[in-house]
């Protein structure tokens, strides 16, 4: 489905509700699944990759039942059944990377497959830990599809080398099933869901900044209710920072502090970005947030902050053509692993709007400020987030963009172009 964006001559007004967070909803379904009892999750993701999640239980033999389209109950014994059909993971890497943990200690066999965007991507960074742990992983040299064979695991000290939420949720969902102690370290720390998920379903699990331990544990159900996703919402920020004579509100805003990456950018920038009103639901910040056009600076992005906003960048690309100076973003190189090659495809798209942007090994370096032109056709690389970056450029071009295959908008945020018409129309 081939899209026509405008520039928006009105500003965006108003106030939306952001949906579920991804992360939180794909764990949710995982967890609840190795919990004994039943759960009611509560505003699950609409999203294509957590329905790979929740199909891939399903056929793992746990049952659950729709209340209404966001809400559902899962019950469970703690256990799951071999499955009789090899296990499609869609386009989602975390169904792919943290289900492997899951399944390396159980005592049946399974295969993993992806679509072909996920069947490209690394899986070296999984089964090298597994492998370590006792476990027994056959690979298409390192890619999917993955056949596991169900192992006893031992439990482990692993330092990685990347700071990777999967690869720290793979390793300690294996541990949740292996004999002794698992030990995770990270070079800086990544997204915790696993570990207050774990943690409020009674897992005996201790977390301190980069290093976590867990030991085998029993999980029990507790009702999770999902928050909205930041990674979805920065579309906004972003959006609601650069068209003119903006001034709306995202409510229900996930704020875990090792989410918020996007919000220490906006204050680095100079944006306008304000937190209404903040709580903790299921054990995760949530709070509001008011966006205001701003006058925005060039800043750089490094370090433990690439982490906190890995998912961001190609819409903070976007951002920086809209900010006075040179911005540089750096020691991103795992950015090249995501749904497409995000250095590469973003600076090849931005370029077609008129874009000053480079592309270096680990990152990129964007001279802003620089108007958009637009009139051009721009492909989305069966990316989801490519396909939203580039819709919110041509919010701002001086000519009418088009976006090829935008439907792929469909693996996280199928209510995108909805929410944006509410703030056109306000
Ligand atoms: C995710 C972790 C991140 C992120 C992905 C979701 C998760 O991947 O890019 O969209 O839910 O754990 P990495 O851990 O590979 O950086």
């Amino acid at each position: 489905m081939d899209k026509i964006v405008s520039k928006i001559t009105s500003g965006l007004k108003g106030e939306i509700v952001i949906p579920s967070d991804k992360s939180i909803s794909h764990r949710a379904i995982m967890f609840s699944s190795l919990a004994k009892g039943k759960t009611k999750i509560s505003n699950f993701s609409r999203g294509a990759d957590c329905h790979s999640t929740l199909k891939v239980f399903s056929q793992l033999g746990i049952e659950h039942e729709f209340l209404s389209e966001q809400e559902l109950i899962l019950i469970s014994n703690g256990k799951l059944k071999a499955p009789t059909k090899d296990l499609n993971c869609g386009n989602s890497g975390t169904t792919m990377r943290l289900v492997s943990g899951i399944l390396a200690g159980q005592n049946f066999d399974s295969v993993l497959f992806g679509d072909e965007s996920l069947s490209k991507r690394p899986m070296k960074r999984v089964i090298e830990p597994l492998s370590l742990m006792g476990a027994k992983i056959d690979s298409n040299e390192f890619k999917a599809p993955l056949k596991i064979y169900g192992q006893n695991l031992r439990g482990i000290e692993y330092n990685s080398k990347l700071a990777s939420a999967q690869v720290k949720s793979c390793v300690l969902l294996a541990g949740l099933h292996a004999d002794g102690e698992t030990i995770f370290t990270e070079p800086y720390v990544s997204r915790d869901h696993t570990e207050r998920m774990l943690k409020y379903l009674g897992a005996d699990i201790q977390y301190d900044g980069a290093k976590t331990t867990i030991k085998r544990s029993e999980l029990t159900a507790h009702d999770i209710s999902i928050c909205g996703d930041i990674s979805s919402a920065t579309f906004f920020i972003v959006a609601g920072l650069i068209v003119p004579n903006s001034d709306f509100v995202i409510k229900n805003v996930g704020l875990n502090p090792t989410r918020t990456g996007i919000l220490d950018v906006v204050k680095m920038m100079g944006g306008d970005v304000e937190i209404l009103d903040k709580k903790l639901v299921s054990n995760e910040e949530v709070g509001d947030l008011r966006v205001k056009t701003s006058d925005l600076r060039a800043c750089e992005i490094s370090g433990s902050l690439i982490p906190r906003l890995i998912d961001e960048l190609p819409v903070i690309a976007v951002l920086a053509t809209q900010a006075e100076g040179t911005t540089v973003i750096k020691d991103a190189q795992d950015l090249r692993n995501k749904e497409s090659d995000r250095i590469t495809a973003v600076v090849k798209e931005l370029r077609k709007f008129g874009a000053d942007i480079d592309e270096t090994p680990d990152g990129f370096i964007i001279n802003g400020k620089t108007p958009l032109k637009g009139n051009c056709e721009l492909d989305t690389y069966h990316d989801h987030r490519l396909a939203m970056s580039m819709y919110v450029a041509g919010l701002i071009s001086e000519n009418p963009v088009k976006i090829n295959e935008f439907q792929w908008v469909d693996i996280s945020f199928p209510e995108f172009e909805t929410l944006v018409n509410k703030l056109i129309e306000h």
